[in-house]
């Protein structure tokens, strides 16, 4: 049987069932195809399922998203991370809807264009919605297509030269998905379940090379990340019982999202920078507490100043409800509160 015919033949059994992948008669929805292509990268199936359904729900096409107000978008994207991401997503919606008559470009020279869509959006939406012939590179894809041709080291291009020698004519989006779901799950990195998976009698790495198994694509988990320090203001009123809180700036980590203030993060502990609007009221305050964080490329030491005021504050900010706040927060600042 072609390699193809195996790979489909046990994702027909196999796949797994994920709301974006629910058709109506059979017709892929791009929108949504879009939309859980941009959650998926860097974040996990399971993590993405609840923020995709709340998405939907509340953003059911292009043209709702493309008049939403990008505080709306954000706070749904809330805890997810990476927030250029839903920046971009906006950004791309209003294109859309504006250029395209709210109508997704098929092509790939058109969608590599848009606002946040890179070669992976681009060829997992012409595959997976239009069924076109490409193949959408990730982590999963690299490690199999490496795996079964028993190469190391291979660029994404020659991924995919390699996966589209094989990659079905007829069934190109179910391929890719098929490949993404060998790959986590028989096919993984640390503990590939060789001896059932349907390619083992193919897989040149299974075949000649078992030492290679764990080499490819085995990230080194165990890499220390660097450790930044940091202070963090939480500071409330009581008059109204509201917390101020600021947005971040759009560029740089927690992009445009709603944070309790902070100072700059640093790597040298004894030398945080202290917003010099807030030192007169630092200055009362005591470290309540710290908060430990762990973003991809560094861990984090918050302090946590609690401070009470009544009075204005110079900088751009907003007074809100704790409770109001709360599903705004990303997922460091949700700490944050959660501790006070
Ligand atoms: N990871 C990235 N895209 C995916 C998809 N469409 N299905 C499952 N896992 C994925």
């Amino acid at each position: 049987m072609d390699t193809n015919k195996i790979i489909l033949k046990w994702y027909d059994k196999e796949k797994r069932n994920l709301p974006w992948r629910e058709s109506d008669k059979n017709i892929i929805d791009v929108y949504k195809v879009w939309i859980s292509e941009i959650m998926l990268q860097q974040t996990t199936v399971s993590v993405v399922i609840p923020y995709f359904q709340r998405f939907i729900l509340r953003f059911p096409d292009i043209n709702i998203l493309a008049k939403a107000k990008i505080e709306d978008v954000l706070t749904y994207w809330a805890g997810l991370g990476y927030y250029s991401r839903a920046r971009n997503l906006h950004k791309c919606a209003k294109n859309i809807v504006e250029n395209y008559n709210s109508i997704f470009p098929e092509k790939y020279e058109t969608l590599i264009n848009l606002p946040g869509i890179g070669d992976y959006t681009a060829s997992a939406i012409c595959a997976i919605a239009y069924n076109q012939h490409e193949v959408a590179v990730d982590v999963n894809v690299k490690r199999v297509i490496s795996r079964i041709n028993n190469k190391q080291n291979l660029s994404n291009i020659e991924i995919k030269k390699l996966a589209k020698k094989i990659l079905s004519l007829e069934r190109s989006g179910d391929f890719n998905e098929a490949i993404m779901d060998l790959g986590s799950k028989i096919c993984k990195a640390k503990d590939p379940k060789c001896t059932i998976c349907p390619l083992n009698k193919i897989c040149r790495v299974f075949k000649y090379n078992k030492k290679a198994l764990l080499n490819i694509n085995g990230k080194n988990i165990f890499k220390k990340k660097i450790i930044k320090y940091g202070n963090c203001y939480v500071i409330g009123r009581e008059k109204d019982n509201k917390l101020f809180f600021v947005r971040r700036p759009n560029r740089g980590l927690l992009g445009g999202m709603l944070s309790f203030p902070s100072s700059l993060w640093v790597e040298d502990k004894n030398n945080i920078p202290n917003d010099n609007i807030l030192k007169n009221f630092i200055l009362h305050a005591n470290i309540k507490n710290c908060v430990h964080h762990t973003f991809s490329h560094f861990k984090l030491i918050l302090n946590i100043y609690e401070i009470n005021i009544d009075e204005e504050i110079n900088i751009e900010g907003e007074w809100i409800k704790r409770e109001d706040a709360i599903h705004q927060l990303p997922s460091l600042m949700k700490k944050v509160a959660s501790i006070i």
